[in-house]
């Protein structure tokens, strides 16, 4: 949604931007255990071929030995996709939540072995400036306290000529929206409370989608952020869509 400023909310509530930042860690250290799972059931696995097309995207430009940092990686799933497709990436996974992180450690031991973790939010990015050729960032965007403060520190660490790629849930097709309204309002809460014991945490995941901008509204953030040759393409009709930016390098190249 476009005109709110996401700082102040939390799902469909209003709160400074001090409760957000402090609710949403709460909810990802209280959902780290059952976050992979939660997300094969409620997407009936679909998610992670939405991350497959994703990481194909992102290793096709990324430069031999180049160094990626997956933000608000979470379990790992991007970074050990893109590992595993490129070992020779140096790929670091930034995440406030230990908790999150140290889940996906213990779930992957092999596939992270080489992944560093770095505790850290999105919008205080420990790297230097131009030091990265690549940011992934996958269904983390809208849960950031301050999600355009986090795009400008995504430019200013990225090298010039180096890409930022967002996957996250985005707006449907028109006639796709009263089912996917239905299975989000009713049945998403309801699979958090039986599984994950979180309903509350789910009704946040559902809400924080319709007040994230959508596609054409997150392409205008990139833009104001600084990035060039903004592009998306929409996955599964809409539901989600990868959005691909690039922070020209001197003389416009
Ligand atoms: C929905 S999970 C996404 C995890 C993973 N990228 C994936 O695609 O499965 C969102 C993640 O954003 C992280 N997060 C929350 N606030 C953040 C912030 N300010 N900066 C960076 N990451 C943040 C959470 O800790 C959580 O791990």
């Amino acid at each position: 949604m476009t005109g709110t400023d996401l700082k102040k909310t939390f799902g469909f509530f209003s709160v400074s931007p001090e409760e957000r930042r402090r609710r949403i860690r709460a909810l990802f250290d209280a959902v780290a255990a059952r976050y992979d799972l939660m997300n094969d059931l409620m997407s009936f696995g679909i998610h992670r071929l939405w991350k497959r097309r994703f990481v194909s995207r992102v290793v096709q430009s990324l430069p031999q030995g180049g160094i990626v940092i997956d933000l608000a990686g979470g379990t790992g799933d991007v970074a050990r996709l893109i590992k595993r497709r490129r070992a020779d990436a140096e790929v670091i996974l930034v995440d406030p939540s230990v908790a999150m992180m140290r889940e996906g450690r213990a779930r992957h031991p092999k596939c992270l072995e080489h992944v560093f973790m770095v505790a850290a939010e999105g919008e205080a990015l420990p790297f230097a400036d131009d030091s990265v050729d690549a940011i992934t960032v996958s269904f983390g965007l809208r849960n950031m306290t301050d999600p355009d403060a986090a795009l400008d520190e995504m430019f200013r660490v990225l090298k010039p000529g180096g890409r930022l790629h967002c996957l996250e849930f985005s707006t449907p097709q028109w006639w796709l929206k009263p089912f996917y309204d239905l299975y989000s309002f009713f049945i998403i809460p309801r699979l958090g409370a039986w599984v994950a014991k979180r309903p509350e945490a789910y009704r946040y995941l559902v809400e924080s989608i319709r007040r994230f901008p959508g596609q054409k509204a997150l392409a205008r953030k990139m833009r104001v952020a600084g990035f060039s040759d903004v592009s998306w393409r929409n996955l599964s009709f809409g539901i989600a869509a990868m959005h691909e930016g690039r922070k020209l390098a001197a003389g416009g190249q």
